[in-house]
């Protein structure tokens, strides 16, 4: 049965005419980021899970079901391509610490932080954990998100780690929606950081390329973390086999994104403290900036200038890094709102980077517009006017949820 959807305001994103084939299944960058696609009044067809036409009129058969939209405004589901969302536990005393001024990193130094959530993890069955990622993605999906990559990296060891993966695998098998597991085997360390490393390159990568073969490897560069050398060592290793992306200058820039860069990583993630000449390396690279701002607002009211980036030509996508420490929010209307408030983006601009960009991050070419032969993952706002996504703040613009051609809400 196939499902026609009439009277829509439709932000296809698909690229201008001129840009070429190869436009396709690449990130938007600079003034790219600003096309929106708009079809004022149209109408998109689905038939068995993928987009079949889309135009101001489309041939549908007779008996398909009809959604009205009544003018409001229809765009691809989000893709929310960086969280931490699955974990066990929660880090309410810190918070309140955090609140009393004690810096992320300190509580880190301390013991606290990740690894707080590292000791509440290895006391959770797969069943637990997939049983509470559940619940966020409920809450994901409800907000407009169809597409969510998930990380590990709260196992810092083998068995942990892989515990974390099948149970993001297993959590996704219960859900409409498309999950990305990453491997975050540089989050954090235990012992001494060298031999710690040393044994993550050894052991652990060997472990998880074994059971995920094409799964992504991420790690933290920064002070109380990983080092930079460390990071450089398991990326030189990974690389051979997977695609790699880094958690980079968020408190303290340590010379990653060049490194990034030349190592050609998928992204460079967070940047609220990368320097002008880093982001103008970034924006003539093929690494995209991934920019998380419910983290500043949580944490200490940095941004990363995602703006600069665009305007040096740059690729930006756009995620809210749920997680208990420094993001814990599920919703990318809400880290859209923030983008345009303090990152520099405009509203569609953050729309570009919360969809079309942020799945070239994870390697998904079929989807993030609506065009013809694109999975039919849809989002119908409750508004007329796409600003709305930007504008509103707290609440859940989002009306009508299709996820692989199913309205799911
Ligand atoms: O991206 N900073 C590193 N990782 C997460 C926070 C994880 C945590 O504090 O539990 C981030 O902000």
């Amino acid at each position: 049965m196939s499902l026609l959807i009439r009277n829509a305001r439709i932000l296809t994103l698909a690229p201008s005419t001129g840009s070429g084939q190869a436009a396709l299944n690449r990130p938007r960058r600079g003034k790219e980021l600003a096309e929106l696609g708009i079809i004022p009044q149209g109408e998109v067809l689905i038939t068995e899970g993928k987009i079949t036409a889309v135009g101001p009129k489309v041939d549908a058969p007779a008996d398909a079901e009809v959604v009205e939209a009544q003018g409001r405004v229809l765009l691809p589901g989000f893709v929310d391509c960086h969280t931490h969302a699955c974990w066990a536990g929660d880090r309410l005393d810190e918070w309140e610490q955090q609140l009393r001024g004690v810096p992320y990193l300190e509580i880190l130094k301390q013991g606290g932080g990740i690894h707080a959530t590292v000791r509440a993890v290895r006391e959770a069955t797969k069943k637990q954990l997939a049983a509470h990622l559940k619940t966020r993605l409920d809450a994901m999906l409800r907000a407009g998100t169809t597409t969510v990559e998930i990380k590990s990296g709260y196992g810092l060891e083998a068995e942990a780690e892989l515990k974390m993966l099948r149970a993001i695998v297993r959590a996704g098998h219960e859900w409409p929606g498309t999950i990305v597991p990453t491997a975050l085997l540089g989050h954090a360390f235990e012992g001494d950081p060298e031999d710690y490393a040393r044994m993550v390159v050894k052991e652990m990568l060997p472990a998880v390329s074994k059971e995920f073969p094409d799964i992504t490897v991420d790690a933290y560069c920064e002070k109380g973390a990983w080092s930079l050398d460390a990071c450089v060592k398991l990326f030189e290793k990974a690389q051979k086999h997977h695609p790699i992306r880094v958690h980079t200058d968020q408190f303290n820039s340590l010379g990653m994104v060049p490194e990034a860069i030349r190592l050609h990583a998928r992204s460079a993630d967070h940047l609220e403290a990368s320097t002008k000449a880093d982001l103008l390396l970034l924006a003539s690279s093929r690494t995209t900036g991934v920019i998380l701002p419910c983290t500043g607002f949580h944490t200490d009211g940095r941004y990363a200038r995602a703006g600069f980036l665009v305007d040096a030509g740059g690729a930006v996508a756009l995620a809210t890094n749920c997680n208990p420490g420094t993001s814990p929010t599920h919703s990318m209307p809400f880290a859209i709102a923030l983008a345009v408030r303090f990152c520099g983006l405009s509203p569609a601009e953050a729309i570009v980077a919360a969809t079309i960009n942020a799945a070239a991050v994870l390697g998904l070419s079929d989807r993030g517009t609506i065009e013809a032969g694109r999975r039919a993952d849809l989002i119908l706002l409750c508004h007329k006017d796409e600003r709305q996504l930007a504008y509103e703040l707290g609440g859940n613009p989002v009306d009508a949820v299709i996820c692989n051609g199913q309205v799911v809400k």
